[in-house]
Order: structure tokens, then C-alpha cells, then sequence
């Protein structure tokens, strides 16, 4: 059994760390797109293929000793439970709020609404704390895709998004109006492991620091 479990996150993540995996010397030996546990070219690393969301409870529980997964997901998530020591600088994009060009709220207006705003994102934590912190009282609407849609058909009044080119917020009419947080590809490591693994974590930690995307 490999000494040491590192969890992926599948998608965009995973698509952009195959080069630094094997530039770290951890291809993959298997179809990242089919198996969802796979051993790598070193005998001591082996990978698990997850959805982003689940990479911190993996790595909480211990069933995966370490993980690579979006500073998005850690801030809804709640990263206390863990470390992260190295931010990849891969898969960069924001967390933003953004509403219809046409929307009274880009002028910093409220329009006619007398209701509470309606937010929908799927980072209903992120987003709470968001306007807990102005004092604003919101209704967050949780959804799992294609947030881009809610202005447009008047279930949301402003989203809470990944905006990485913005061309997706462009081409469906919508503007950004302020920015929550950056976000990065981040190596997170289970606390437990991190002390009783601690050669093997922090060898592999070092390897994949010197091969890391700058700037
Ligand atoms: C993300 C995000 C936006 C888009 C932003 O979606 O939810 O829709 O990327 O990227 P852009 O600013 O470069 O256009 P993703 O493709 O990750 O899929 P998802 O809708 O399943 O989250």
C-alpha cells in the first residue's frame, strides 16, 4: 500500500495539475478520467479522483492524507480542521458578486426593492458571511450550477460566482460588482498526518513547492 494518499479534485484542477504532478514526479499510472483511486509513478503516492467539494472531508477524516482543492471551496468549507501549506497557484479565479448590466444595484442603488435582496450562489456560507459582515440582510438561494441564469428569469437579484475571464458574466449581460475573494489551487494536509507522517508529508510537500506555478 502506498505510503501516502493525495486527493484531486476533479475537473479543471486535476486537468491543471497533471503537469506539475509529473514534473514532481507523480503521473498518474491510469485514466484520471475513469478510475477514482489510481497509483502514480511513485510507489508511495497514490491518488484519489474526487469532486471538489468532498476534498476537505476526505482530508479531515484521514482518508486522504493529502489534497489539492480550490481556496473557494476551503472558505465555504470551514479549512480549520486543516493545513494548508502551499498554495499551487493553479486554476486562478475570484469569488464575486455580480448582477444585470441593467440593474439599479450598479449604480449602488436599491431600485424599487423594498424586499431583501436575493442572492444566489452555490456558496451559501461565503455568501452569509459576505453581507453578515455589512450588516446587510440577504436571502441566499442555493443552487448547484449555472448561477448565471438566476438574474435573468428574476429568481436572484445578485450572484455569488467564480469569475476567472469573466467571459461567462459578459456574455450572459451580467457585471461584477465587487470582488469577496482570490482563489487558487491549494495543497491542504489532515493535521493527524501532517504529525505522524511527517517525513513523507513534508518530502512530498517540498517537491511540489519546487515545481509549483509562479507568478
Ligand atoms: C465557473 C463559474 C463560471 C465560470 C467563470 O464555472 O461558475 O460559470 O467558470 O469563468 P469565466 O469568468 O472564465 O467565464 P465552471 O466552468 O467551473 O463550471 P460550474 O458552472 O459547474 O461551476
Amino acid at each position: 500500500m502506498a505510503a501516502l494518499t493525495l486527493a484531486l479534485s476533479k475537473g479543471r484542477i486535476l486537468q491543471d495539475c497533471l503537469p506539475l504532478l509529473a514534473a514532481a514526479g507523480l503521473a498518474p499510472r491510469g485514466d484520471t478520467e475513469r478510475l477514482l483511486r489510481l497509483p502514480t509513478e511513485d510507489p508511495e503516492v497514490e491518488l484519489l479522483v474526487i469532486r471538489p467539494t468532498d476534498v476537505p472531508t476526505y482530508v479531515e477524516y484521514g482518508a486522504a492524507d493529502l489534497g489539492v482543492v480550490g481556496k473557494d471551496i476551503l472558505l465555504e468549507h470551514g479549512g480549520g480542521a486543516l493545513y494548508e501549506p502551499l498554495d499551487l497557484g493553479l486554476a486562478r479565479c475570484r469569488l464575486a458578486v455580480a448582477t444585470r448590466r441593467d440593474s439599479p444595484l450598479v449604480g449602488g442603488g436599491r431600485g424599487e426593492a423594498t424586499r431583501r435582496l436575493r442572492v444566489a450562489t452555490k456558496y451559501p456560507e461565503v455568501t452569509r458571511r459576505h453581507f453578515a459582515a455589512r450588516d446587510e440582510q440577504v436571502e441566499i438561494i442555493k443552487l448547484y450550477g449555472s448561477m448565471e441564469l438566476a438574474p435573468l428569469v428574476g429568481l436572484a437579484d445578485l450572484i455569488v460566482d467564480l469569475v476567472a475571464t469573466g467571459n461567462t458574466l459578459r456574455a450572459n449581460g451580467l457585471v461584477e460588482l465587487e470582488t469577496i475573494a482570490e482563489s487558487s489551487a491549494r495543497l491542504v494536509v489532515n493535521k493527524a498526518a501532517m504529525k505522524m507522517k511527517h517525513a513523507a508529508v513534508a518530502g512530498l510537500l517540498a517537491r511540489l513547492a519546487r515545481v509549483r506555478a509562479h507568478g
